[in-house]
């Protein structure tokens, strides 16, 4: 783990010498780039492997999974989804499908060389945008999912069973994992909605207390703890909408990595965010924390197309995950399939709507901002030391 406190920690104990060497992994540290696909491990395992097998050819590092129930049918273009159901349609009570139906996937991303971040619930389907699933049913206020101790307490079992979830595939629990599990989110996009936790930075410190609660079951894993996107996606410009780097979490020792969501669709929207007033970089080198864009689309509809958006990202040696990489005809393609649940961000594995795997590309040449070291796959050619 890279940050001021680390490297003045092993100055003091090691001297100046562990320094150099911790800089010389640094400099050498190269960022990198991924896709999400949150319905993945719901595809049938052809679909899926030439999916990762592209990807991986282009030189993706990460890809975003969830644990997350789907419906069978048409969903961004992916035509042959199937039905999976949720962890739990009772809270407490755990159905493993999902959680089998994913092993099979990291297995196949272990083959290529790719590592996962796995977020473990929904926000939005707590709210009812996505859908309202069994802590929604259970707590029906929002405000009281983040700040009861019972739902707490049911949430951090919740997160217990997918950490010791027996992989059928490696023989060990997930939680031991960390050469194919980059890292677990909180959640996707905690407390998204909720404008008056923001503004008064998490009272009930539910985010630093699930933190507490991953990296307590990881024990000794090399496994990261990520925020997943505190607030949803980031827009200029209130404080409730810059929430992904909210100061109780970037005070969290338990939290490794800073999640950045957003859809600004304009490349100086994103510079204010990640070199300019607003940098995610300053903040979280300041406090000694890791800092990726977990999210970001581009829309035919925005103000620069995505050569131009990924650019800023990529000069600023920020590592980057497209939402979304999709397998299918993205929403831009002839032939698209309707009624198939497009949000407008969707890429398609060969479409011409941007130049992924040249942006992959350029993301693996740049010098990271920060050392991934131990983050990344060491198996997939990422030249450190
Ligand atoms: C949810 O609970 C909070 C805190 O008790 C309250 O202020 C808010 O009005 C409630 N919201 C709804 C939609 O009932
Ligand atoms: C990382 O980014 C910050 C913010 O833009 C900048 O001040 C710093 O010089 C950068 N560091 C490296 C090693 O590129």
């Amino acid at each position: 783990m890279w940050g001021p406190k680390l490297i003045s920690g092993v100055a003091i104990v090691l001297g100046a010498n562990a320094v150099a060497i911790e800089n010389v992994k640094r400099d050498a540290s190269k960022s990198f780039a991924g896709s999400n696909l949150y319905f993945l491990h719901a595809l049938p395992a052809a679909d899926q492997k030439e999916y990762v097998e592209t990807l991986a050819g282009w030189g993706a590092k990460v890809l975003r999974l969830w644990v997350t129930s789907t419906s069978e049918g048409c969903l961004k273009g992916s035509t042959d989804v199937s039905a999976i159901p949720p962890l739990e349609t009772t809270v407490g009570t755990y159905d493993t499908t999902v959680l089998n139906a994913l092993d099979n996937t990291l297995k196949l991303l272990s083959e290529n060389g790719i590592k996962a971040i796995i977020s473990p619930h929904n926000a939005n389907s707590l709210t009812g945008d996505a859908s309202c699933d069994a802590y929604c049913g259970k707590y029906t206020n929002v405000t009281t999912f983040y700040s009861s101790t019972s739902a707490k307490a049911d949430y951090d079992n919740r997160l217990e069973a997918i950490l010791t979830y027996e992989s059928p595939n490696f023989g060990k629990q997930w939680k031991d994992l960390s050469d194919v599990i980059m890292a677990f989110d909180l959640q996707n996009e905690p407390l998204i909605k909720q404008d008056a936790l923001i503004s008064a930075n998490d009272p009930d410190d539910w985010l630093c207390g699930r933190a507490g609660a991953l990296r307590g079951i990881l024990g000794s894993s090399d496994i990261k703890v990520a925020t997943g996107g505190i607030g949803g996606s980031q827009y200029c410009c209130d404080a409730v909408h810059e929430a992904n780097l909210l100061p109780k979490a970037l005070a969290c020792d338990a939290l490794d990595i800073m999640s950045v969501h957003g859809y600004m669709g304009k490349a100086t929207d994103w510079a204010y965010f990640i070199t300019g007033d607003k940098s995610v970089l300053k903040q979280a080198n300041a406090a000694g924390k890791h800092v990726m864009i977990e999210e970001w689309g581009v829309s035919t509809s925005n103000t620069d197309n995505f050569d131009k958006q990924v650019a800023v990202f990529n000069d600023a040696g920020v590592p980057w995950i497209y939402w979304q990489v999709v397998p299918g005809l993205d929403g831009s393609q002839t032939g698209a399939p309707s009624s198939c649940g497009y949000d407008s961000y969707e890429i398609g594995l060969n479409s011409p709507k941007g130049d992924v795997a040249g942006a992959i590309a350029a993301a693996n040449s740049a010098t990271a901002n920060q050392s991934w070291v131990g983050y990344v796959s060491e198996k997939s050619g990422m030249g450190y030391i």
